[in-house]
């Protein structure tokens, strides 16, 4: 099918059929027409006010506008008969508002009109990746908070470590999380400046109210520099670092879940309707979604490959490698937002459970820093405490017994600083309370940090309502 050209004329002979299927990209920037049509009714608000267009070819185009998003929503119109979003744009508004939608070019160009559509486009989807993780954040809340009192061990080199609360555990990821929704805000802002007016790349030539624009459009500030403005896409590779850093999280919190529902650690259980079975093994219960989540974010962390080697050493201003960035965009967006919803679901019906010490906790000797703190309280040195204690273990070990069932007549033989509130002092209570830092697990902490973050996700739910509020809405714009 011949596609509709705006640059035709120099041009005269047809593109070669395969030339002009590999060069559309309409397939993929059709999902940016919303953005294209809004930044286009501000633009022909713009050139109405410095006189290149009068009011009533300013109506037409508007009132056209309107009427090709319904034509899309509808799908009254073909997307591939043309090239990308803006040809369809352009040509779709000839047909519905005559001479005035030639004019709606004027001063413009594609290459500063598809960095204008990415940064709508980058705004919405940084304050929607924001919402996502903002419910995420309420769940690891919910979860933390109803884990009270529980406690597992926490493994370093994957070796059990020390004892922890269940929910100092899930706080853990709650810090990540919403480092990651700090910068999705950082995104916004960096995002939220006008590139019209760049036109090619050396300016426009006509006296466009770039202010007006901007105020139009909710963007905060101008772009500075036309060269800059249609050469750079920071804003696409800080936009899918986030989400690589949201999925290294999701990821690693995956393969903690994946870990402890195993049978050999057993302390946490995936509701069924989240895992599958196997069509060979009648016993198996796999955890699949959390390994799914797992997989992309392999698949997201190579989009910000993608990305970075796209722009990697193309010369100054637009290039058309920079037409493939949206693919990769919007695949490192749905794949991570996909992944949020499905975990949180996921969270949500996933019971931790309680160790007790009789049960798992001797197999590590996991009060050993406990017994070594124990001593130093009495007077001895933390190293020699350390060794005192290593070789107790040792011993434990050799004997088969744990820390608490050495007579405290034995453990004089080791230091004379043992007396009998030692068993009290390594008690699985006495080990979690005695981490009294502010960022440590003792319940007394952990009830702290659950209730200083409630006050945090408070604001950033406000945060969040005002950065919807500095997206343009097209309704607004074309006056409905
Ligand atoms: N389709 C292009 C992109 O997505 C926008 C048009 C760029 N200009 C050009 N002369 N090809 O980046």
């Amino acid at each position: 099918m011949k596609k509709e050209k705006i640059w035709q004329g120099r041009i005269q002979s047809d593109p070669d059929s395969l030339a002009e299927k590999f060069t559309a990209s309409i397939s993929t920037d059709i999902n940016l027409y919303m953005q294209d049509l809004t930044g286009t009714a501000a633009y022909a608000i713009g050139l109405e006010s410095i006189g290149i267009i009068n009011g009533d070819e300013k109506k037409k185009i508007l009132s056209g506008l309107k009427k090709i998003r319904e034509n899309i929503e509808k799908e009254k119109i073909c997307p591939g008969k043309y090239e990308d979003v803006h040809s369809l744009v352009e040509y779709e508004l000839c047909a519905l508002a005559g001479d005035a939608a030639g004019k709606v070019h004027t001063g413009r160009s594609r290459n500063d009109q598809i960095v204008t559509d990415e940064l709508l486009f980058i705004k919405e989807s940084a304050a929607e990746a924001i919402s996502f993780i903002i419910s995420l954040l309420d769940a690891i809340l919910k979860k933390a908070g109803s884990c009270a009192g529980l406690v597992m061990p926490a493994y370093t080199h994957m070796q059990k470590a020390q004892p922890v609360l269940v929910s100092h555990y899930l706080l853990s990821y709650y810090e990540k999380f919403s480092r990651n929704c700090k910068k999705l805000i950082q995104v916004f802002e960096d995002s939220d400046w006008l590139p019209l007016g760049a036109a090619a790349c050396a300016g426009s030539g006509y006296g466009l109210n770039t202010n007006l624009l901007a105020e139009l459009l909710k963007f905060k500030r101008t772009g500075k520099n036309s060269m800059d403005i249609v050469s750079s896409r920071d804003y696409l590779i800080d936009y899918i670092y986030c989400c690589t850093m949201i999925m290294l999280n999701l990821g690693r919190f995956c393969e903690d879940l994946i870990i402890y529902s195993s049978q050999e650690f057993s302390c946490a259980d995936i509701c069924e309707k989240f895992c599958t079975g196997s069509s060979i093994m009648p016993q198996k219960k796999n955890p699949d979604i959390l390994e799914l989540i797992r997989g992309k974010s392999a698949v997201v962390a190579g989009s910000l490959t993608q990305i970075i080697t796209l722009v990697k050493g193309l010369p100054s201003t637009y290039n058309s490698d920079m037409q493939e960035d949206k693919k990769i965009l919007f695949n490192a967006k749905k794949e991570t937002l996909d992944s949020i919803e499905i975990f949180i679901r996921v969270l949500e019906h996933t019971e931790f459970k309680a160790f007790s010490i009789e049960d798992k906790m001797p197999e590590g000797y996991m009060e050993a820093t406990d017994a070594a703190d124990y001593l130093v309280k009495k007077g001895q040195s933390f190293r020699s405490a350390h060794h005192i204690i290593g070789k107790i273990v040792r011993y434990c070990i050799k004997n088969n017994m744990k820390l608490s069932d050495i007579p405290v007549k034995k453990l004089k033989e080791y230091s004379p600083y043992f007396e009998s509130d030692f068993y009290a002092s390594i008690s699985l209570k006495s080990c979690i309370n005695s981490k009294i830092t502010s960022c440590g697990t003792s319940e007394k902490s952990v009830m702290n940090n659950i209730s200083k973050n409630t006050k945090e996700l408070d604001k950033l739910k406000k945060t969040l309502n005002n950065l919807y509020s500095r997206i343009p809405d097209f309704d607004e714009l074309t006056g409905n």
